[in-house]
């Protein structure tokens, strides 16, 4: 198991017996998930992707990759919320954040069409001047307005650049199957295109084309993590809380939040997990905040953050609980050298492992946090290989559509996300948004 779950600094916050009174219901819930009988059942492709993954498409990704990583200096991927956390996550997690710093046999990967900003934009084309670039679009509607605007200037770059035929060769399209319009413009103009699947929405999609043609370019080995998703899929196969740890994760979170903690803090003690955190903020936040309810997910990094919001963490608002994710193997040795002066006083952990403080710090700040009355939960993973981040993927998409379940919600729609689009569109004069730019453009002169 490349992943363990850990319960005792729940100790004096979650009892027994409230996990024995909600194993019913974490149970029915996971059942939903199974046999597709609860709401949202059409967005469960993802739940046996580790096994049925369409193996000719993961064979031509993996031609496509080689190929980006022979001819260009640059990936541009571009997309936004699932069509962007996952890959993202993965290559900071795997490699490093600081992959495009790394001496490398690999493209340096930008992400692109992730915001409306005009700086990351221009900052991004010039970057790319005088370099070969390769473009990898990702959007199932194909009508996103970030990715559509950066799409746009990227493919307008590589077609003045390489022509038509050369562009061709360079741009990579991985969205909706055959309904949406970006697969249409593709099949036309003659790009490859990849399939997010139908049955698989945005935020649980890294394990698709989504993720993988950008995580393979990064020379990350993707057999390795769908076999991770896949012994995890194995592995998560009992209702039992007991003998499911995703299960058990949904029930605790359902217990806590029952208990007043509605907010979840996903903590990391490496920066490799800032994007991590980000994705699986989506994740929670997409699947459970409706309806007026859900658990609101937060993430740091420590202990940067314990300079930061550790303070609150300690000592705010009693209405939260960290899920803390320890990588055991930190994948590279430092030891701490000494110091003849010891100005600052460190000598006694000189010739010290720098990852043995690490730890030292998460031990002492989960007891700081128990003591300050704030629940931990800790997820063990053994290492940062592309086989755990799999496995760590599907245990928390699992999850999360079970904690959706139990919390009374469907984990697979976004129906919210519409409402500042409506606005956007409105504003910008999109035409059949008329009215509603009148009655908004009046709200907004209201003094
Ligand atoms: O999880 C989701 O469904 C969303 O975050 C989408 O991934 C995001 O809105 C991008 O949508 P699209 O891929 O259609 O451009």
């Amino acid at each position: 198991m490349a992943l363990k779950l850990i319960d005792k600094f729940l100790n004096g916050f979650v009892s027994a017996d409230e996990i024995s009174a909600i194993s019913k219901e974490a149970a029915d819930a996971y059942d939903l998930v199974k046999s597709g009988k609860g709401e949202g059942s059409d967005f469960l492709g993802w739940v046996t992707l580790p096994e049925d993954y369409d193996k000719d498409e993961f064979a031509r990704i993996k031609v496509a990759a080689e190929k980006i990583k022979k001819n260009s200096d640059i990936l541009v991927v571009i997309g936004i919320g699932g069509s962007y956390l996952g890959a993202r996550a993965a290559i900071e997690f795997i490699k490093s954040p600081l992959y495009n710093n790394l001496k490398k046999d690999t493209p340096d990967i930008y992400f692109a069409g992730n915001n409306i900003s005009t700086t990351a934009l221009t900052e991004l084309i010039s970057i790319c001047e005088g370099k070969d670039i390769s473009v990898n679009v990702i959007s199932k509607s194909g009508t996103t307005t970030e990715p559509a605007v950066a799409f746009r200037v990227f493919k307008k770059m590589l077609t003045d650049k390489y022509g038509a035929e050369g562009a061709r060769e360079r741009i990579f399209v991985t969205t909706d199957k055959c309904r949406g319009t970006l697969k249409q413009f593709s099949d036309e103009a003659g790009f490859e295109t990849f399939v997010v699947p139908d049955n698989v929405g945005g935020r649980y999609s890294v394990l698709t084309a989504v993720g993988l043609l950008p995580i393979a370019c990064a020379g990350i080995d993707i057999d390795a993590m769908m076999q991770g998703a896949n012994d995890a899929m194995k592995e998560y196969s009992s209702s039992d809380l007991n003998k499911n740890d995703a299960v058990k994760y949904a029930a605790l979170r359902n217990i806590l939040e029952r208990n007043g903690k509605v907010t979840e803090i996903l903590v990391g003690y490496e920066p490799y997990m800032l994007m991590l955190n980000e994705w699986w903020k989506q994740l929670y936040g997409e699947s459970e905040g409706k309806d007026n309810k859900g658990i609101f997910p937060a993430s740091v990094v420590f202990s940067t953050d314990l300079h930061s919001l550790g303070q609150y963490i300690q000592e705010g608002q009693r209405n939260l609980f960290e899920t803390v994710v320890n990588v055991k193997n930190p994948g590279a040795e430092f030891v701490i050298p000494n110091d003849e002066a010891n100005v600052d006083g460190l000598n006694f952990i000189s010739g010290k492992k720098l990852d043995y403080v690490n730890k030292t710090a998460m031990l002492a700040t989960l007891i700081a946090h128990n003591d300050g009355g704030v629940p931990n939960i800790l997820i063990e993973l053994d290492d940062r290989s592309a086989y755990t981040f799999g496995y760590l993927v599907y245990f928390f998409e699992l999850a999360c559509a079970v904690s959706g379940y139990m919390l009374g919600v469907n984990p697979f729609n976004q129906p919210g996300v519409e409402a500042y689009k409506k606005n956007m569109f409105a504003l910008l004069g999109k035409p059949g948004y008329e009215e509603m730019k009148k009655e908004l453009d009046a709200r907004i002169a209201k003094d």
